[in-house]
């Protein structure tokens, strides 16, 4: 057989073209794309027909936490590489970046990279690479940036709260300018860690304990003012930034005002600020805990400012921050923390992070067949893969269709309008957590089939989970193939 598998009677869409076309691949690449009908007669050892479904590149999934330690001062992830990464293919996702995690007493960022590889290698069922979790700048680690470098580690993460992560304006300087030497970029969680705790305190000197009050504690405010000092700090220096998880429609004006003004400024948002109400949290008994993460969920007046920000290019990227803990869990205290005298627990033990690695394609392609005014197909592979793999240096090969140069990487989805549509159930999901903050939403699409470097490893009708651990491979990175800087020099006295 001259190619290894078929892809038939697709409609297949690219961050830039909808058409119908058969697609051929080989040795793990694509190798072809041809008019419908035209491959139909050739050689292959396998072929799919896809019978007028959405052929997409496969989903890239830039935020993910996977067996971290409880850095977040609360709570271990649940998820193994192993269970998160199979969680992934069943929702359509061949590619994650996750964290390798530094904490403040660990002196090298690339012992910590070494680990975080022990972790990973031969457990992936996707392919993958690690970004840095940096929390303590010290001169000796910023001097390990050109060898992460060279090892194929080209962004990082950095905090403006939680106690055990969070970095001082001045830290963040000494970040952003070493990694702008090295053409790193860089992340932050931009929220304000002393308004929140001092909110925090606040709540409970009235004794206000229960899940709801995390989000009182987090007002837009907090997430608005980060978001701005985030901004004045890369503009200060010159260097790409991107915000994660935006939740606000005000943080997202700032972003888009800096966008305006030409800064290389990227932001991130993720399906629970577009499907989840800070309602959640208020759900009776202890449930409300289920929906815990930060930047909390807001109200439903603000998703449609969410989805216009991804239409109009403020978001650059749609990630899950699939952060996983179990609900019931002595050790993670999602559940522990309720006692005797706090029988609805109390928030600030609370580990803060959802699971939604495998539910973030569907639920928001769901959505959109159901109002298509929500977003366009083109976009959708935009934002949930190519412009991850551009953002993050791994554009062409991943997030692209392009024969003899990307990855065989795909999802198969069912054709629009033909499946009824169902409850999103815990149990049919694959990860290892005890629910899912999306439990009874509705979705009418799913991968039907996922495709890694020309293998099958999710077949919804068939067997499947198909893939094989060990099967995803570590992917090295470049720079962000996104504007960078803009070049005002490193000290323009006239720019201060
Ligand atoms: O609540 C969240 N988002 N947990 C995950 C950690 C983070 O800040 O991304
Ligand atoms: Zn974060
Ligand atoms: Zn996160
Ligand atoms: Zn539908």
């Amino acid at each position: 057989a001259s190619f290894d598998l078929l892809i038939l009677n697709g409609l297949v869409v690219t961050a830039s073209d909808i058409g119908h076309y058969d697609i051929a691949i080989k040795d793990e690449k694509i190798a072809l794309l041809a008019p419908k009908g035209s491959l139909a007669e050739t050689q292959a050892k396998k072929v799919i027909d896809a019978e007028g479904g959405y052929v997409m590149p496969g989903g890239v999934d830039a935020h993910v936490h996977l067996e971290e330690p409880p850095l977040f001062g609360k709570g271990r992830s649940s998820d193994t590489y192993e269970t998160g990464t199979r969680s992934a293919i069943c929702g359509g996702t061949t590619t994650v970046i996750t964290f390798a995690p530094q904490s403040k007493n660990d002196p090298s960022l690339l012992s910590v990279l070494e680990s975080t590889h022990q972790k990973a290698q031969n457990n992936c069922y996707t392919d993958y690479s690690f970004h840095i979790l940096l929390s303590n700048p010290s001169p000796s680690v910023l001097n390990e940036f050109p060898t992460l470098r060279q090892k194929g580690i080209s962004s990082l993460k950095i905090y403006m709260t939680y106690e055990a992560l969070q970095l001082r304006d001045n830290e963040i300087l000494d970040v952003l300018l070493t990694a702008r030497q090295n053409s790193i970029t860089t992340m932050i969680h931009a929220e304000n860690g002393d308004i929140l705790s001092w909110m925090t305190n606040k709540l409970e000197e009235k004794g206000l304990f229960e899940p709801k009050y995390h989000a009182t504690s987090r007002p837009q405010l907090v997430e608005t003012e980060a978001t701005n000092r985030a901004i004045t700090l890369s503009e200060l220096i010159d260097t790409p930034m991107l915000i994660v998880h935006v939740s606000s429609p005000s943080a997202a004006e700032h972003i888009r005002n800096a966008q305006t003004r030409g800064l290389p400024l990227y932001a991130e948002t993720c399906p629970q600020y577009l499907f989840l109400t800070r309602s959640h949290l208020s759900l009776p008994s202890f449930h409300g805990a289920k929906h815990i993460c930060s930047p909390p969920p807001r109200t439903s007046a603000d998703h449609p400012q969410i989805w216009l920000s991804l239409r109009n290019h403020t978001f650059t990227i749609l990630s899950s921050d699939h952060c996983p803990f179990h609900y019931f869990d002595t050790e993670n205290g999602k559940s522990s923390v309720r006692t005797p005298e706090y029988p609805l627990g109390r928030f600030k033990y609370i580990p803060n992070g959802i699971p939604g690695i495998e539910t973030r394609l569907p639920l928001v392609l769901s959505a959109m067949e159901k109002d298509s005014k929500k977003l366009s197909l083109t976009k959708f592979v935009e934002v949930t893969s190519t412009n991850p793999a551009k953002l993050y240096g791994l554009y062409p090969r991943k997030g692209a269709l392009l024969p003899g140069i990307s990855d065989a990487d795909l999802v198969i989805w069912y054709p629009p309008n033909t499946l009824e549509e169902w409850p999103i159930r815990n149990e049919d999901l694959h990860h290892n957590v005890d629910y899912t903050p999306y439990e009874g939403m509705m979705v009418c699409q799913w991968p039907r089939w996922t495709v890694l470097r020309g293998k099958v490893v999710w077949e919804r009708e068939g067997e499947g989970l198909v893939g094989e651990k060990g099967w995803g491979r570590f992917v090295e990175r470049g720079e962000s193939t996104l504007g960078g800087r803009r070049g005002v020099g490193e000290w323009d006295v006239e720019a201060f």
